[in-house]
């Protein structure tokens, strides 16, 4: 009965905010376009969830109103309008989440969804929830008759400047807080990579910052439909309805 509620709700309310939000707009926190900006500064709300033990059970129920656009399995949207979250590092997320409700990362898709989960344990939960779920493999991939070749030319890059930050298989760091990228869309990730270069992704890491910043538009294609590729051994999953813990451990 509570899940049909929240169904229900999360519905009416994503209705809401994709129409028209009415409550208080995201605040604006200085980030990388400041001068004194610092990536990732140990503080706020962020520092409380991450001691927080996340508990995968809790966290299913927390997580049901996010469904209504990143889907039930965590999946997100081909489209790239919702990113991929399954399997995502629980630091990675607590931050991502910290960042949107400090208005560090402009989303004011999410924004009010965001404001919804305050509780440092819930966050922690939902996080454990996210992480323990497989990756589905239907993401968005480049499409183009060219894709062999944008693949290989966005490898060269890659192997060069990413590797050594988000790993072989896109796998990240979860201590260091570097996201998973495999079996992330298409999509999603070129228009990353653009607002990363562009400055307009606010929190991002200035040291990756300097590296994409000389990328040309078509360099973000390749390089983008590189990542698309990228395959995680044993972290990811066919998609059949409901996705399965991957891991099953306690994030
Ligand atoms: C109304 C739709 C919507 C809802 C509901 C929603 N999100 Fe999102 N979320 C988005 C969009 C859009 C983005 C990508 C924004 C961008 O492109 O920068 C996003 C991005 C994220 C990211 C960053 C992912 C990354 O790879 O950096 C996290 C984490 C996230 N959402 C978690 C959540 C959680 C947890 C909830 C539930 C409390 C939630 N979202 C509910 C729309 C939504
Ligand atoms: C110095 C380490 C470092 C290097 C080098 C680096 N990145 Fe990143 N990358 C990060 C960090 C840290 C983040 C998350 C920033 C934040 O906190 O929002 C990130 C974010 C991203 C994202 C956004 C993921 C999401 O879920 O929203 C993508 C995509 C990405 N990097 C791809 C790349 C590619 C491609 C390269 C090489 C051209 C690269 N990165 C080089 C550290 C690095």
């Amino acid at each position: 009965m509570k899940r049909l509620q929240l169904i229900v709700l999360s519905t009416a309310a994503l209705t809401a905010a994709t129409l028209a939000f009415a409550g208080p707009p995201a605040p604006k926190k200085a980030g990388i376009e400041g001068k004194g900006y610092t990536w990732n500064a140990q503080e706020g709300e962020k520092m409380e969830a991450l001691k927080k033990t996340g508990r995968i059970a809790e966290g299913q129920e927390a997580y049901e109103v996010c469904g209504a656009c990143h889907l039930p399995s965590g999946a997100g949207r081909p489209d790239g309008t919702f990113p991929q979250l399954a399997g995502q590092h629980t630091t990675v997320l607590i931050k991502q989440m910290a960042d949107i409700r400090a208005g560090l990362r402009d989303n004011p898709t999410m924004y009010p969804f965001a404001m919804s989960m305050i509780d440092p344990q819930e966050l922690a939960d939902a996080s454990a929830y996210m992480q323990s779920l497989c990756i589905p493999t239907d993401h968005g991939v480049y499409e183009g008759k060219d894709a062999a070749a944008q693949v290989a030319a966005g490898k060269a890059l890659y192997d060069k400047q990413c590797v050594e930050c988000h790993g072989k298989n896109g796998e990240g760091d979860k201590a260091k807080f570097y996201p998973v990228i495999a079996g992330q869309h298409y999509k999603y990730l070129l228009r990353q990579m653009t607002e990363i270069r562009d400055g307009h992704r606010r929190n991002a890491n200035p040291d990756m910052v300097k590296v994409i910043k000389p990328y040309t538009n078509d360099q973000l294609v390749a390089i983008s439909a590189y990542q698309s590729s990228l395959k995680m051994p044993g972290a990811m999953c066919k998609p059949k309805g409901k996705a399965a813990p991957a891991k099953g451990k306690k994030g």
